[in-house]
């Protein structure tokens, strides 16, 4: 097995982070490998906004769970109504995945962007999760605004993004089914 696949086998989801901020240099190379993902039509239609700042980042999260608890879905109300849950898990750095809503896939290109992002972040050693609930918080222009993303641009998805916590050694892949593929040749 080579480094890559290496990489790719090792990443799981972390959901918890040291305190420590990541460094810029490793910031900067995380976002490198988002934007070198392929995208529909080459429209490279992501928009990436990193928040490094702790209040913003519990905003948001409060105010996922605030809209979560309007949806019609028990599980969401129930993680909604949970104080103790964080939907970034307090990690230090956030990337909200935003894409150009007239690109011609514009999730496919946010998902193509994320999966490159944790690789790369596997890659220096750091913990990383995709996250669902961010989008829930952006119901309004001036949500949008409140974090500076352009107009035109939705966000999909989001990552948090840390150091791994001492010690942590998350579970090898569970596979659930043994078939997942054939091959014709
Ligand atoms: C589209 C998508 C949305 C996800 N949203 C969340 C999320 O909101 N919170 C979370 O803790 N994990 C989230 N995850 C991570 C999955 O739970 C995780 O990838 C899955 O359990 C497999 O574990 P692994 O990443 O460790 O291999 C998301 C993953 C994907 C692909």
């Amino acid at each position: 097995m080579n480094d890559t696949l290496r990489t790719i086998a090792q990443r799981r989801s972390f959901r918890q982070f040291k305190k420590e901020q990541i460094r810029d240099d490793e910031l900067q190379a995380i976002l490198d490998a988002g934007l070198q993902a392929p995208s529909g039509h080459n429209d490279q239609s992501w928009y990436l906004t990193v928040i490094q700042n702790r209040e913003r980042n519990d905003q948001i999260s409060d105010g996922s769970k605030q809209e979560m608890l309007k949806l019609p879905v028990d599980w969401m109300v129930q993680i909604g109504k949970n104080e103790n849950f964080h939907i970034f898990y307090h990690a230090p750095t956030v990337i909200l995945v935003a894409a150009r809503e007239d690109a011609i896939s514009p999730i496919a290109d946010a998902c193509a962007a994320i999966e490159n992002m944790l690789i790369a972040a596997e890659s220096l050693g750091m913990g990383s999760c995709w996250i669902d609930f961010a989008r829930l918080y952006f119901t309004s222009p001036e949500r949008y605004r409140e974090v500076g993303i352009p107009e035109g641009y939705k966000v999909h998805y989001s990552v948090a993004l840390g150091y791994k916590p001492d010690g942590l050694q998350p579970n090898p892949r569970q596979m659930k089914r043994d078939h997942y593929f054939h091959i014709i040749k």
